[in-house]
C-alpha cells in the first residue's frame, strides 16, 4: 500500500471551545488580576467611544504562570464575558508538526479569528522560541516564524482580542513579549487561597460528602482533581453501604 502523507490545514489545529466554562467571578484570582481584567472588559465594552477619543484599547494580553492555576480558564471566561467565541490554538501542536508550514497556518488562524470576531487564545506560547537552539535550518525557520507572528500581532485589528498563555515566560523572545500591553501572572495558591477554593468546591455537595483531606502547595487544578476523587469515593461508599443495609430481594441461599 502506498502511504500518503496528509497535509495538515490550519483549522486542524484549532479547538473551538463551546463547553460550559467558569465565569470570571468563579475563578479564584488575585485582586490585581481581578482589577486588571475588569478594566480590560470595560474598555472592550466601551470600545467605540474610546476610539472616538483616539485612545488605545488593550487587545493583547499575556498570561503566564504555573500550570493548573487558571490561565486557559481565564481566557475562556474573558471570551464568555464579552459574549464572543474563542478560538484556541495550541502552538505546541502546530509548531512541532511542520515548522515550514507553521507561519502560513498561524496567519490563517489570525485571519479566521478577526473574520469571526472571536477571541484568539495562543496556548503554549513558549513553543515558538524553543527550537531556536536546534540545527541551523530550524533556527532560520523559527526566526522567520517569530517575525511572522510579530507582524500578525502588529497588524491585528484593534477590536480583535489576542491572548497568549504560557507556563514558561522566560524563554519567550522579548520583541514578542513587548507587544502585549497587559501581562498577568498566575501564582500557585497560598494556603488560605486554597482553603477558599476547597470551601467553594465542596459547597456544591451535601455536608456528608465534604470531609476530604486538604492538601496544600499544589495548583488549583490538582486540588480540584483530588477533591473530586475524594468526594466520588465518599458518594460511592455511601451507596455501597446503603445497598448492604437493604434487605435482599431474592433472599439468597
Ligand atoms: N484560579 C482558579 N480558580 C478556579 N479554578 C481554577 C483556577 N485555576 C485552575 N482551576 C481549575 O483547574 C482547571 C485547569 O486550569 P487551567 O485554566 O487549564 O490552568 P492553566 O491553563 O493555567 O494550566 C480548570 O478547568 C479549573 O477548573
Ligand atoms: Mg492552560
Amino acid at each position: 500500500m502506498q502511504q500518503r502523507k496528509t497535509k495538515m490545514a490550519a483549522t486542524d489545529f484549532i479547538i473551538y471551545s463551546n463547553e460550559p466554562t467558569l465565569s470570571l467571578n468563579e475563578i479564584h484570582l488575585s485582586d490585581d488580576n481581578k482589577d486588571a481584567l475588569s478594566q480590560l472588559l470595560r474598555e472592550f465594552e466601551h470600545f467605540e467611544v474610546l476610539q472616538q477619543y483616539n485612545l488605545p484599547i488593550v487587545n493583547k494580553v499575556f498570561l503566564s504562570g504555573h500550570t493548573g492555576c487558571g490561565k486557559t480558564t481565564t481566557a475562556k471566561a474573558i471570551a464568555k464575558a464579552l459574549n464572543k467565541k474563542i478560538i484556541i490554538l495550541n502552538l505546541g501542536n502546530i509548531v512541532s508538526s511542520r515548522l515550514g508550514e507553521t507561519a502560513k497556518n498561524i496567519t490563517e488562524v489570525f485571519k479566521k479569528a478577526t473574520r469571526e470576531n472571536a477571541v484568539l487564545l495562543l496556548d503554549e506560547f513558549d513553543s515558538i522560541g524553543k527550537l531556536r537552539d536546534h540545527d541551523d535550518k530550524d533556527s532560520v525557520e523559527m526566526k522567520r516564524l517569530v517575525n511572522t507572528i510579530i507582524q500578525l500581532i502588529d497588524e491585528l485589528p484593534a477590536n480583535t482580542l489576542l491572548i497568549a498563555a504560557t507556563n514558561h515566560p522566560t524563554v519567550i523572545d522579548t520583541a514578542l513579549l513587548r507587544r502585549f500591553q497587559l501581562k498577568l501572572k498566575f501564582y500557585m495558591p497560598k494556603n488560605e487561597e486554597l482553603d477558599a477554593y476547597y470551601n467553594w468546591l465542596l459547597s456544591k455537595f451535601p455536608e456528608a460528602f465534604r470531609k476530604v483531606d486538604r492538601k496544600y502547595n499544589i495548583s488549583y487544578a490538582e486540588a480540584k482533581d483530588r477533591t473530586f476523587s475524594a468526594v466520588k469515593g465518599l458518594i460511592i461508599a455511601h451507596e455501597e453501604s446503603k445497598k448492604q443495609r437493604e434487605p435482599q430481594a431474592n433472599g439468597g441461599e
